[in-house]
């Protein structure tokens, strides 16, 4: 049954025609759209994460998170390139594998992008508390004066009551999607350059300084098993999180312009040059102070994110028990300015991460509302900004609160698993589309397509189990709901069902 109604792909394209965004992206703007939506929490804040799970191993874990991307992304461009419409996986998987699974992958997609901005906004709450608490504003003010209290910088999830910077970050950014795409793309530009020189910094001080006996030992947890979420495996599942938005460039098809040649060089181009820059960042944290895990008195190294780990941590300088990672390394290689400068340009940058997710998140509903599975009433554009207010409120209200409440390690593990479940969707229409209508014109073709598609699906699947036994059951519950509201709503208002066509 869910593999029932294949909406024909010259019908996505017809449709996107008459309901479309203005188409005012190139390629420079898509590849820094990319690496404005990659490099984010995953490396200011969940190296700490990686490094309990993995201890130095964790570069390990760079390695296999990219090279699952790359294989992912592959095959990404060449669905994003055939259908240059907004929707990214979930268009693709109407238009190949049929509407019940592409109602589940927009579902999945929810966790992708949605979820991803609230961990966004959870990471950049640590930086800015951190900044805070270390500042005095050029002496204007004591320093600290001006921290807000603890209960104040975690939600109730994660040991205090309510995270209120995550929450009003994530409701600017809101705001600011709503006056207009192409303004805060400009916005995107600046804040994705100070991101690079803050790298850059820590690259430059922080790799000198590594030295070989904080690489000892090497893989304190091991590989890891499924389902266990630990050892290099495990931190791979977790890390892959810093990757994760290179395929936001592929929702933003319909708004670029020559789609066919700039979503290819988008998509590949960011993830290269991210991928880079995250092997320098893992090499200087692990090599300049050392990066073990905590163990408890069994010898079993803390979950992150436990009570047990939190109270281990507890007046700990441990780089795994940092908020704030990379300012962290610097302010203890005896750096504290530049520290501080570093956790400054997360605090500036990191924004532009949850605005590329909001972005994204939006463009998805946006599609499935036109597409009758969601109101059509949503999808209203503003009358004078020309944005699909109305799902961007919603959106960007629903992210705050869960910014507000619950720790970063896990809406970083919960968001990969509807992110690796979507590229595995992806991977699989590409293969089926070469068979099924092989004559199609695909401007970009993955290469060495039946061995890279199903080397994808399973370098997915393997980090997908790995992400540990609560994050998946959570996927599972999130996507039965999916289930229920699709045969209770869409299934009965879906404009292909109906042979009705957006209004
Ligand atoms: N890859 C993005 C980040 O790390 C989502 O913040």
């Amino acid at each position: 049954m869910l593999f029932q109604r294949v909406k024909p792909l010259d019908q996505i394209l017809a449709t996107a025609e008459k309901k479309s965004l203005k188409r005012q992206l190139g390629p420079i703007q898509l590849t820094l759209m990319g690496v404005g939506a990659i490099i984010g929490t995953g490396i200011f804040v969940l190296t700490a994460e990686a490094g309990q799970k993995a201890g130095p191993g964790m570069m390990i874990a760079f390695i296999i998170a990219a090279v699952v991307c790359g294989l992912a992304a592959l095959a990404y461009a060449e669905l994003a390139s055939m259908i240059p419409v907004a929707g990214s996986a979930y268009t693709y998987t109407y238009g190949v594998l049929g509407e019940g699974l592409a109602w589940i992958v927009g579902w999945a997609l929810v966790l992708e992008y949605a979820i991803a901005a609230g961990t966004v906004a959870v990471g950049w709450s640590g930086y800015m508390n951190g900044f805070l608490l270390h500042t005095n504003f050029f002496g204007l003010v004591g320093e600290g004066a001006l921290a807000l209290p603890e209960s104040l910088r975690s939600g109730p999830y994660a040991g205090g009551t309510f995270n209120l910077l995550a929450f009003l970050i994530s409701i600017v950014i809101t705001l600011l999607l709503i006056v207009g795409t192409s303004k805060s793309a400009k916005v995107n530009a600046v804040l994705v350059a100070i991101k690079i020189v803050a790298l850059s910094a820590f690259i430059l001080i922080a790799v000198p300084a590594a030295s070989t006996p904080n690489f000892h030992p090497f893989l304190p947890n091991g590989w890891g098993s499924p389902l266990g979420g630990i050892g290099v495996l495990g931190a791979a599942a977790s890390i892959f999180f810093a990757y994760v938005g290179f395929d936001a460039v592929s929702t933003a098809a319909e708004e670029t312009k020559n789609p066919n040649r700039n979503i290819p060089i988008g998509l590949i181009g960011s993830l290269a040059v991210c991928t880079v820059f995250y092997l320098l960042v893992g090499y200087g944290a692990a090599g300049a102070i050392g990066i073990q895990p905590l163990f408890g008195p069994d010898g079993v190294a803390f979950h992150p994110g436990s009570p047990e780990m939190a109270a281990a941590c507890k007046g700990s300088e441990a780089l795994v028990c940092s908020k704030e990672p990379l300012a962290h390394v610097i302010r203890m290689l005896g750096h504290g300015s530049i520290g501080n400068w570093i956790g400054g340009a997360a605090v500036i940058a990191l924004p532009s991460v949850i605005l590329v997710m909001i972005y994204g998140q939006t463009r998805i509903f946006f599609t499935m509302s036109r597409d009758g599975l969601l109101p059509g009433g949503l999808s209203k554009l503003h009358p004078r900004f020309n944005t699909p207010h109305v799902l961007t409120l919603i959106t960007g209200v629903a992210v705050s609160l869960f910014a507000a409440m619950f720790p970063v390690g896990l809406l970083a593990d919960i968001t990969n698993s509807g992110t690796l479940f979507a590229f595995m969707m992806v991977s699989i229409g590409v293969m089926v589309l070469r068979v099924r209508e092989p004559q199609r014109p695909r401007p970009f073709r993955t290469p060495l397509v039946w061995i890279i598609c199903p080397l994808a699906m399973i370098g997915c699947l393997m980090l997908f189990l790995n992400l540990g036994a609560i994050t998946l059951k959570l996927f599972f519950g999130w996507a039965a709901i999916g289930l229920v509201v699709y045969f209770a709503y869409g299934r009965r208002k879906s404009h292909l069902a109906n042979g009705t066509e957006a209004a």
